[in-house]
């Protein structure tokens, strides 16, 4: 999605500016560009593609210490020139950055190009450049006001203006944005990826606020002139953690990191006394633990996958009624929200846009809502009533993998919380706990197959449609493989729950089109087998991820084995050689494995 830096202060600003776009890469773009206020006025630069296209058309001189710059994901318009960002007004004097859509931009571009002002863009942002050009205004800061109760729909906005050059102002409603502190100047984004390695503390701001920031100093305030007082945090990540550190990828740095990351997730959150979890920051007393009848649990793509596999994890250690849902499709369903249901909102970045819809709605309507997230400070985080923080540290690869398996193993603590005030037992929360404990080893002994990971994957990718099945459990797991191998692979990959295969698909299998099966040994394993007869009856190649106690008989089909952990928590550990099939596969199609085309990391817009 598209991203903000912005910078005031001593030193030059191109430079910090192309280095937070180059941090903000990830996250998916189209176009590029920057404004800076220097000795000749504003100068813009903008491109289409990447940041290093950007850069390669900077003059070799752009003096400026204050600027703002763009990274755009096209929605109003195609990737041009004349539509990337910033948008400035007729007079060159105002230069606008927006992240988000302006609902009512038809209408506002009509009113100005009535009014005599020629547009040139296709652009929703080019109005804000216009109408805060055209406040009466004499104050930046009023004038931001001004533009913006004209407008509706979601920002984030940054705004610099040749005759006031000392400041930026922001906006902020529905789109993350940040004020970073440093020693004499400051800096704005849209993510904190742009600004860890300049600023110690940061600014997150609330919807409907905006920010007058110089080089020493900044203001919060309300569209109604009120001061905030914002007070700054401590930035949590470090520079380091967003650096590849030798590895070719950042997703496959995110997929071997995991042990270490999940050891620290889990450190201090368990008691193997009571057999409980200490989830302090969910803010619910045992008795409100206790009186919740259903979980709902709410996300998009992967993690709402995973809260598939969580809302199992749940059904079976707390035996409370849970399901997951679409977040995208829950907020446009009127639902109904019930006051003994505890609401699960799951995210990685804290930012997608119809799962903080989502959380809000739950609250309107009076709904109790915790959230699962990775991104401290993150707007998901802040909306819930309380939760659980992944601490997977940044996750960088547009495909998710770490934070996926912390959010089931979240969901594994959340489902312990809830079962032992119910009707768990001491003896199998110790169960539980014990399992937990041991994934991160079992997690390192399943990468160290990756060579033969790797040679399955390669068959695979020379497949133009596969299947992924499984079965209860394993189904969301299937579905995350086959999410985790279309996406970076641009294979046909789709999931069916093994059990539904003879009820239509079968008819797409023959030789070409293998199938993934998901087949712990439980209580479904003989039907499981049952179901891989039948694809091989029809010449289809299986592969199945399984474990060493599965007795496969005569059946003869390449086999990836996972070490066994509780049967609740298998999906944990059957996910994981899915993440190395699907990364090597795309490595030999020879794709660009972090940023797969036409995704973004977190999307913050409809
Ligand atoms: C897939 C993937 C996406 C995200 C989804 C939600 O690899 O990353 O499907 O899971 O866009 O993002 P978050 O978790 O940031 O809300």
């Amino acid at each position: 999605m598209c991203g903000i830096v912005g910078y005031v202060g001593n030193q030059n600003a191109a430079p910090i500016l192309v280095e937070g776009l180059t941090r903000l890469e990830y996250r998916g773009y189209d176009s590029a560009g920057i404004a800076v206020l220097g000795g000749a006025g504003v100068q813009v630069h903008r491109t289409v593609g990447r940041v290093r296209d950007l850069t390669a058309a900077l003059p070799k001189r752009l003096g400026g210490k204050v600027g703002i710059g763009h990274t755009r994901w096209a929605t109003h318009g195609p990737a041009t020139q004349d539509n990337a960002h910033p948008h400035t007004s007729e007079d060159g004097r105002i230069s606008v950055v927006h992240n988000g859509i302006i609902d009512n931009a038809t209408a506002l571009r009509q009113h100005l190009t009535n009014a005599g002002v020629t547009l040139r863009s296709d652009t929703d942002t080019e109005v804000l450049a216009h109408l805060i050009a055209r406040s009466t205004s004499d104050t930046l800061e009023g004038a931001v006001v001004d533009a913006i109760s004209k407008v509706t729909g979601t920002y984030a906005i940054a705004v610099v203006d040749s005759a006031n050059p000392n400041t930026i102002v922001v906006a902020r409603n529905g789109s993350p944005l940040i004020i970073g502190v440093g020693e004499r100047e400051m800096f704005v984004a849209s993510d904190l990826a742009a600004l860890v390695r300049h600023a110690s503390q940061v600014v997150h701001l609330e919807d409907g606020e905006f920010a007058s920031v110089t080089a020493t100093s900044y203001r919060t305030f309300t569209m109604e002139g009120h001061d905030t007082g914002k007070v700054a945090s401590d930035i949590d990540i470090t520079a380091d953690d967003l650096e590849l550190g030798g590895y070719g990828h950042y997703m496959y740095k995110e997929i071997v990191e995991q042990p270490e990351s999940l050891e620290r997730m889990i450190q201090g959150r368990l008691d193997d006394r009571f057999g409980v979890s200490r989830l302090d920051g969910l803010n619910l007393s045992p008795r409100e633990l206790r009186g919740f009848a259903r979980v709902k649990i709410l996300g998009c793509g992967s993690a709402y996958y995973v809260g598939q596999i969580g809302a199992t994890m749940i059904e079976e250690l707390a035996r409370i009624p849970a399901d997951a849902e679409a977040a995208s499709e829950f907020r446009y369903r009127n639902p109904i929200i019930e006051a003994d249901t505890l609401y699960i909102a799951v995210s990685q970045s804290g930012e997608t846009a119809d799962t903080l819809f989502a959380v809000e709605e739950i609250k309107r309507k009076g709904g109790r809502v915790v959230g699962l997230v990775n991104v401290v400070g993150s707007t998901i985080a802040r909306a819930c009533e309380g939760g659980v923080y992944l601490h997977a540290g940044p996750e960088i690869a547009v495909a998710s993998t770490k934070a996926l398996t912390h959010m089931a193993v979240g969901f594994a603590m959340i489902a312990l919380a809830l079962g032992r005030v119910r009707d768990l037992s001491n003896a199998d929360g110790r169960r539980i706990i014990a399992a937990l404990r041991a994934i991160p080893g079992q997690i390192r002994e399943i990468l160290r197959a990756e060579a033969d990971i790797a040679q399955q994957a390669k068959m695979l990718a020379a497949a133009s449609s596969l299947f992924f099945i499984g079965r209860v459990r394993g189904f969301p797991v299937a579905r995350e493989g086959a999410q985790k191998f279309k996406e970076i692979s641009y294979r046909h990959a789709e999931a069916y729950q093994t059990s539904e295969l003879k009820h239509g698909p079968l008819a797409l299998i023959d030789e070409s089109v293998p199938t993934v099966a998901i087949l712990p040994q439980d209580d479904l394993t003989d039907r499981n087998l049952g179901a891989v007869q039948q694809i091989r009856a029809r010449n289809g190649s299986v592969l199945a991820i399984t474990h060493d106690a599965v007795d496969f008989g005569e059946l003869d089909i390449p086999r990836i084995t996972v070490p066994r952990s509780e049967p609740e928590l298998d999906p944990i550990l059957l996910t994981i050689p899915l993440q190395l099939l699907a990364y090597h596969a795309a490595l030999t199609l020879g794709h660009d494995i972090d940023k797969p085309r036409n995704l973004a990391k977190s999307v913050t817009v409809e």
